[in-house]
């Protein structure tokens, strides 16, 4: 039995690769390469020492789609394929609908027809729009997205909410990530966005490395202890570690659909990361302070004691720890 990822080449689902693969268990990746690159699968083998299935692919193309579940022995589904630009998603917010909307569709059709009822989602913090209360709970409400991005993430939920609703053998973990950053301790795998970040951690890599002159720091008149925004940065292996996890809980549990934040509860500023960036590489970070951006809140960060209580859940890495990852593996993919 094996566990399909598809966009298992990109940055989450890549980490996620090899945490599944370190707990023992198959997986197949299908990837179409839209946002990640070929040698990242060499990689996945190169830190397991395992292999896999791979199949480039769209995975909205239903007939592929199907032979992939025709042959192989699926049992449960985590889906990294989504798009993830906020910025671009404003652009065109018809590809993100199509690719993040319709894409989920055609899995869970093509689940449905296989009677494969496993799912895991990726969903995000951005479901809760500007949040109300802080630190973030499950229980918090949702809605308010403030880009087409956001809403992708929300609108899935609400179709897995009524998924489950009409059959509950459907067996569905809802994951929000709070703000994922690092990269495997090897270096080999990482984040790379194209162009120029929207991130603040890609960013500040790529001043300290030089390939950008400094950082825009967005606004240092926010209710924060020193101006700047605060997020709950996650390092990527924790985060895919929670996925392990909660696959565990579902093969465990009686069927049913479950929500978690994953987020390590500690709230980051602008200036504590690139402080702690500086201290934990020895790089300076050239920063000047600009506007706001639009659609930024002040605050965001998770309480993630129900991943904690349920799932055994628990972010180990420390903030050094992320900063020191994220440099490493810049370090080694500069060129
Ligand atoms: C963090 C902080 C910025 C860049 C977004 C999505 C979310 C999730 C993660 C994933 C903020 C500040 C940033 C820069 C800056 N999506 N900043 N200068 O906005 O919390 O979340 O990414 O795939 O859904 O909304 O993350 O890293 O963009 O920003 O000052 O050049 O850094 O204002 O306070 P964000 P971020």
């Amino acid at each position: 039995m094996a566990i399909l990822l598809p966009g298992g080449a990109g940055y989450i689902g890549a980490h996620t690769a090899v945490e599944l693969l370190n707990s023992g268990k198959e997986i197949v990746i299908i990837d179409n390469f839209s946002n990640s690159k070929k040698e990242v699968l060499e990689s996945i083998k190169q830190i397991t020492g395992k292999d896999f299935k791979f199949y480039e692919m769209d995975y909205r193309n239903r007939q592929k789609l199907e032979k992939v579940f025709e042959e192989n022995k699926i049992e449960a589904v985590l889906n990294f394929a989504g798009y993830k630009a906020v910025g671009e998603s404003v652009q065109k917010p018809l590809e993100y609908y199509d690719n993040n909307i319709y894409g989920a569709l055609v899995l869970l059709e093509t689940m449905k027809k296989y009677n494969v009822k496993k799912f895991i989602f990726s969903s995000s913090a951005t479901v809760y729009g500007d949040p109300k209360v802080i630190p973030i709970t499950e229980e918090c409400k949702t809605g308010e997205t403030t880009n087409p991005y956001g809403t992708t993430k929300l609108f899935i939920e609400q179709i897995l909410k009524d998924t489950y609703n009409s059959d509950n053998s459907w067996d569905i973990c809802i994951l929000r990530y709070f703000n994922p950053v690092g990269a495997h301790e090897s270096g080999l795998i990482g984040e790379e966005p194209q162009g120029i970040p929207n991130n603040l951690m890609p960013y500040i890599v790529r001043v300290a490395a030089g390939i950008l002159p400094e950082l825009s720091i967005f606004g240092n008149d926010y209710d924060t202890p020193d101006g700047t925004g605060v997020r709950d940065y996650i390092h990527v292996v924790d985060l895919a570690k929670g996925h392990v996890l909660a696959l565990d809980k579902l093969d465990k549990e009686k069927q049913g659909l479950y929500i978690y934040n994953l987020g390590t509860g500690t709230g980051y500023s602008v200036l504590d990361m690139v402080k702690s960036f500086e201290k934990a590489t020895g790089k300076k970070v050239a920063y000047k302070i600009a506007p706001r951006r639009a659609g930024d809140i002040a605050k965001c960060y998770a309480d993630p004691k129900k991943a904690r209580e349920e799932l055994g859940w628990k972010a180990e890495k420390t903030l050094d720890d992320m900063c020191k990852d994220s440099w490493n593996y810049i370090s080694k993919h500069k060129n």
